[in-house]
């Protein structure tokens, strides 16, 4: 799996930037890494690569917030907040598995015990090197 080291919040940027721009319908990217790793900062890019121009926050008292606008319909899911197998399976998180667009998913190490299949399965691991250094380890989407 290719990787790179990021130095700086715009550099993890323009990765989720370029990854967006080539992503396919009906991906779902699954994120990781700790709290501040830069999770939401690289949706920010996939936003913009996908063409999204609304700003991008992460959906902290909704399961998820959408985007239109850009070439696919953006999906951001922050599992945060749902810490069981028995919460997430309850959450209606299903329907965003085989979305109609992208799903980028932060905190997906928390779907690991959930049991379902994800065809389509894109990851990104952020892992923290420094305060400004990150190791983004991640699947190319093929462009
Ligand atoms: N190379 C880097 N790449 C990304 N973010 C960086 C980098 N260096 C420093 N940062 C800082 O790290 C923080 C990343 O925050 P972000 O909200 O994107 O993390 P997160 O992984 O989404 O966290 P959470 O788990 O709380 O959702 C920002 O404050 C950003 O400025
Ligand atoms: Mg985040």
């Amino acid at each position: 799996m290719p990787s790179l080291i990021s130095t700086s919040p715009a550099a993890t940027e323009a990765l989720g930037e370029r990854l967006g721009d080539a992503v396919p319908r009906g991906a779902v990217i699954a994120l990781s890494g700790d709290l501040g790793a830069g999770k939401t900062q690289f949706v920010k890019g996939l936003a913009r690569g996908l063409g999204v121009t609304s700003r991008v926050h992460s959906p902290t008292f909704t399961l998820v917030n959408e985007y239109g606008g850009g070439r696919l319909r953006l999906f951001h899911l922050d599992l945060y907040r749902l810490e069981t197998p028995a919460q997430i399976l309850s959450a209606g998180i299903e329907e965003f598995l085989s979305p109609d667009g992208v799903a980028v998913i932060e905190w997906a190490e928390r779907l690991t015990d959930c049991g379902w299949q994800i065809s389509n399965l894109k990851t990104v691991k952020i892992e923290i090197i420094s305060e400004s250094e990150r190791k983004i380890i991640y699947d190319d989407f093929g462009a």
